[in-house]
């Protein structure tokens, strides 16, 4: 292979985020939901977005594809595919056509009032303007049979409440593929399942990624699951990313941010009975002004030495923190 072909095949920035910040404003309060994002995604990468409840993975992927709306308001920061810079306009051309997205609950996506064949048709029509319906149909097949679904023929003909979870998930991932992306974000897209389906869907994506040559943003608040999955990590926290963690490290658990050591300990069946944490201690902090001069994790940091209340860490060496936990 062409050496330069090589690096560009596989060195290319599909998606860059460049210090986003995103606030939930009403009349009463005021605070961050999103500061100062700043992350790429390589092609044929697949990223992990991990962090609790309520840290803005959601909203972090509903601001790339601009469908945020009041009370949040994305007030500055610049998102780009590949070299073009998003903005109103051609999101349109790029939502769900360049960039798909699966939603967290599958099954509240799908609409349960019509066939799989009426919903993958019509997403196809959408894409691929002057299209048959028999060639819709075939399309419809292929992605049936892509997502590893038996008697795709048969299953066109199904509801939504025909299917199981896991094939409903498999139904959406195709809805997600029907317009050729280049970029996937899947928003837990496991979470609902058993943990055999969730393996299955794991080697999907796996596959998806490797022969599509698909990029992927995986999100979720497992880290046990995200280790199957990504070549590198991004710890998000209340709003704000406190740590990207390559592959080697995230295999040999050296994290170096104190948040994401604690998240790790929550993995369920990995450690002792003793050493098992299900929730790390506290509450997830609101990102308030009161933090634009201090660390985010300061309340519940086990680590935290004075500095942290004075002063916000900047993100250096993979890493937003004043004491991290390992070099
Ligand atoms: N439409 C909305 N209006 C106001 N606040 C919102 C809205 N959607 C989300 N939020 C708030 O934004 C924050 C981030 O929410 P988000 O849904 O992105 O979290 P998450 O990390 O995806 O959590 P989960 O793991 O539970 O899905 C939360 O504090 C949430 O309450
Ligand atoms: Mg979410």
């Amino acid at each position: 292979m062409d050496i330069l072909y090589f690096f560009k095949y596989y060195f290319y920035t599909m998606l860059e985020i460049r210090n986003l910040n995103v606030i939930l404003e009403n009349i009463n309060k005021r605070f961050y939901i999103l500061r100062d994002i700043s992350f790429s995604l390589e092609k044929k990468e697949i990223l992990g977005l991990v962090g609790e409840s309520g840290s803005g993975k959601t909203i972090l992927g509903k601001t790339i594809l601009g469908l945020i709306k009041s009370p949040l308001r994305k007030i500055s920061g610049e998102i780009y595919f590949k070299e073009e810079k998003i903005n109103e306009e051609n999101i349109k051309n790029i939502r769900g056509k360049k960039i798909s997205m699966i939603f967290q609950n599958p099954t509240a996506s799908l609409n349960p009032v019509f066939t799989i064949e009426n919903q993958l048709i019509e997403t196809i029509k959408n894409s691929a303007r002057g299209i048959t319906y028999s060639e819709a149909k075939e399309r419809a097949v292929n992605l049936l049979k892509k997502v590893e679904i038996d008697n795709p023929l048969h299953r066109l003909k199904n509801y939504p409440h025909n299917l199981s979870g896991g094939m409903n998930q498999r139904v959406m991932i195709a809805l997600a593929l029907a317009s050729n992306p280049e970029i996937l974000i899947a928003d837990e897209p496991t979470t609902a399942l058993d943990v055999t389906v969730q393996a299955n869907i794991i080697n999907l994506l796996k596959m998806l990624n490797s022969d599509m040559g698909l990029s992927i943003i995986f999100i979720t608040h497992d880290l046990s699951l995200i280790k199957k999955i990504a070549d590198r990590v991004a710890v998000i926290y209340a709003g704000e990313i406190v740590e990207v963690i390559e592959k080697d490290r995230l295999i040999a658990e050296k994290f170096r941010h104190p948040y994401s050591m604690l998240l790790n300990k929550c993995i369920p069946g990995l450690h002792s009975r003793e050493e098992k944490l299900t929730t790390i201690p506290g509450e997830i902090t609101q990102n308030t002004e009161e933090y634009e001069n201090k660390c985010i994790f300061y309340e519940r940091c086990p680590v935290k030495i004075e500095i942290c209340r004075n002063k916000k860490p900047v993100f250096k060496s993979g890493c937003k923190c004043f004491n991290p936990v390992s070099q």
